[in-house]
């Protein structure tokens, strides 16, 4: 027996890196499972690899209009949602104070808060009592990384909406709870070193060597934990935060 037999989840950023493991991770528990993301050609590679357990819905999370389409077509197609896993965004790349413009800004706060926001307050009605929402924050939200200030301090925001909807929510049953990947090798942070495989060698180096595992982490293993999050094996958790990051933000190495 799967851990989420006849669930309904959605998983936004579900084309690529942690949100497709995570989409594949509740398939293998008996989920179905909608996912989300801007790009067509990605969903549409991302659904035939998951199987027909799976449907992708093209959306920008910082678009109300496109979330509003994604709820009305999942209430069309499967009547509630179970488990949301509010995971889309990214980041701007190593930028400091000096250089952050207001696109950087309006793009990064845009998908990483607006979007988790809207994407939770429109999940909500369709939402069953007892369900639960894991929201994907980042280690970078735990300490002060140099050119990470957007980033980071987006991040640190869903964080604490995470808390705040716990208790918001609890009287329906509903669980909120974070979880917080370290560098993890996905396209997103590959995308960082822009396409140079040597740069894009080195970035993983440099990374895995301030890991404490002394390693990167994998999708996989970030999905395990989201599954954790979302089953009934974490039915007294909320408002929590589960880091999955090699010790990377707990001990110095
Ligand atoms: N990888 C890491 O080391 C790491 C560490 C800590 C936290 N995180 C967080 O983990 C999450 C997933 O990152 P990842 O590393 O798996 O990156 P990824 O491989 O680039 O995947 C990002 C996913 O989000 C989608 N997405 C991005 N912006 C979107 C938007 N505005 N609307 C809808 N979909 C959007 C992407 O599809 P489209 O581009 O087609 O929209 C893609 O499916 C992000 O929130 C990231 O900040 C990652």
């Amino acid at each position: 027996m799967g851990q989420l037999d006849g669930k309904t989840a959605v998983v936004t950023g579900g084309s690529s890196g942690i949100g497709l493991a995570t989409a594949k991770r509740f398939i293998e528990e008996g989920a179905r499972v909608f996912i989300v993301g801007r790009r067509q050609a990605q969903l549409d590679a991302a659904v035939t690899s998951l199987g027909d357990r799976a449907a992708g819905i093209q959306a920008d999370v910082s678009n109300l209009d496109d979330l509003d389409r994604v709820f009305e077509t999942v209430r069309n197609e499967a009547g509630r949602v179970d488990t949301l896993f509010a995971n889309a965004g990214g980041g701007s790349g190593v930028v400091a104070i000096d250089d952050i413009t207001v696109g950087m800004y309006e793009k990064v706060f845009g998908a990483n808060v607006r979007g988790t926001l809207f994407t939770v307050q429109k999940a909500l009605p369709l939402m069953s009592d007892g369900g639960s929402i894991v929201i994907t924050g980042s280690t970078s939200a735990s300490r002060g990384h140099i050119g990470f200030g957007v980033y980071s301090a987006s991040k640190a925001a869903v964080r604490q909406l995470t808390r705040v909807w716990a208790a918001e929510l609890a009287p329906r049953g509903i669980r909120v709870n974070t979880i917080t990947p370290g560098p993890t090798d996905t396209p997103g942070i590959r995308g960082i070193a822009g396409g140079d495989p040597v740069r894009e060698q080195a970035l993983l180096a440099g990374m895995a060597a301030k890991i404490p595992l002394g390693r990167m982490g994998t999708p996989a293993e970030v999905a395990n934990a989201v599954l954790f999050l979302a089953s009934d094996q974490a039915s007294f958790m909320t408002g929590a935060e589960v880091f999955v990051d090699g010790g990377d933000a707990q001990v110095l190495k």
